[in-house]
């Protein structure tokens, strides 16, 4: 292997819900992560609220960026790069981030990599277990996105293969707990009390595994609904509902089906490695049901730790270091935030690198011909 010291060092920068998340990488060796969250600031809401998130961003973003450089140990002059999430997530939060990094970009005379937060959480297990074999299959679980993803080049070709029609697992979570009472965010606490529960206790329905579903979306919704109706009538009945079988039975539906969903989708695309990144990945059952079920299946999983699992800075740094050490195009100044970015782009090159002049100067003609015939037609 070579030097370390020639591998690409990064700064990462993530803000793309309530996080906000610092990050430097030198390849795929993680040297600091810093991160100041703005959770509390939204527990009473039940919720992310979007305008409490982008304030909060803009008054921790130079802190944390500086508190990044100095747990790393290097100078910003000695970067290869500045990585940020340029979506998907909430417009106005992306955007604090996206400023931040054009600003220290420009300043320091570095290039500016804006990529997609979905590719990064993917990219984030390189920090923990080394280069991420190619293709990998990503089952990724959060508070905003369930999605199942063939990553054949993370730099570059990522295919979305299913995704939640509704809910996402970790809304699904919140939302039971709110029931429950127990607080937000929901899922440690729900996890929590399921590990004295009986996951058996109660059948709760297993979203869209019917055999004529899309075998690898994913629905939370009516399994939301049942929970709560079950509650309900225990509540109506007069009688105390059982809060640990409740969450270790909810926990279980929602471990069985993402499991299933993902094991089979690596066998039918012939891919031997599952990685679980998002904030649920951090779940006890689902990664003790993951690694049976991969076991078995011959399929090698890889979990990041639950920290690189939520939302970071570092996990923006590790797919910028993979863009600079794959010689990917570097993003234009006026690079904007995309709420929707779509995961099939890990990143926003420059509009140079992928439209060449020509097509555009001959798709300029088509268009101006047919809007002459539409002309024509109308006067005829
Ligand atoms: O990735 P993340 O920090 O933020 C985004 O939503 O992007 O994920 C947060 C979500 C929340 O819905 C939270 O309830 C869930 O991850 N979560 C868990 C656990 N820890 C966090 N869900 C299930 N079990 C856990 N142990
Ligand atoms: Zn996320």
């Amino acid at each position: 292997m070579a030097d370390s010291r020639d591998e690409p060092l990064v700064l990462g920068i993530e803000t793309s819900c309530d996080e906000t998340g610092v990050g430097v990488v030198r390849g795929t060796t993680l040297l600091a992560d810093a991160i100041a969250s703005s959770v509390d600031e939204h527990a009473r809401f039940g919720g992310v609220v979007p305008e409490v998130a982008s304030r909060a961003h803009l008054e921790a973003m130079v802190p944390t960026i500086e508190r990044a450089l100095k747990e790393a140990g290097v100078a910003a002059s000695d970067l290869d790069g500045i990585a940020v999430t340029a979506g998907p997530g909430l417009a106005g939060a992306l955007l604090v981030g996206v400023s931040a990094a054009k600003a220290y970009a420009y300043a320091l005379g570095k290039p500016l990599y804006g990529v997609n937060h979905l590719a990064s959480h993917i990219c984030v297990d390189q920090l923990e277990h080394g280069a991420l074999p190619e293709p990998t299959m990503a089952l990724l679980v959060s508070g905003g996105h369930s999605s199942l993803l063939l990553a054949t080049d993370i730099t570059s070709d990522v295919r979305p293969l299913g995704a939640t029609i509704d809910d996402a697992a970790g809304e699904a979570f919140d939302k039971i707990a709110r029931v429950l009472d127990l607080g937000f965010p929901g899922g440690p606490v729900i996890d929590r009390y399921a590990r004295e529960g009986d996951p058996g206790a109660i059948a709760f329905p297993r979203g869209l595994t019917g055999p004529r579903d899309a075998p690898y979306d994913f629905s939370f919704s009516g399994l939301k609904t049942s929970v709560a109706r079950w509650i309900e009538a225990k509540r109506a009945a007069g009688e105390d509902v059982p809060v640990r079988d409740v969450a270790a039975s909810f926990q279980e539906a929602v471990a069985d089906v993402l499991t299933r969903k993902a094991v089979r989708a690596c066998r039918d695309e012939g891919v031997d490695h599952l990685m679980i990144g998002g904030g649920v990945a951090a779940n006890s059952r689902l990664r003790a049901l993951a690694q049976e079920r991969c076991e078995a299946a011959g399929i090698r999983l890889r979990v990041p730790r639950p920290k690189l699992c939520t939302d970071n800075g570092a996990m923006v740094a590790a797919l910028g270091a993979e863009m600079v050490a794959r010689d990917r195009a570097a993003s234009d100044w006026d690079l904007s935030a995309d709420s929707s970015l779509p995961v099939t782009d890990p990143h926003v090159p420059g509009r140079s690198a992928h439209v060449p002049a020509p097509a555009a100067a001959h798709h300029h003609h088509d268009h101006d011909h047919v809007h002459e015939v539409a002309k024509d037609n109308l006067y005829s």
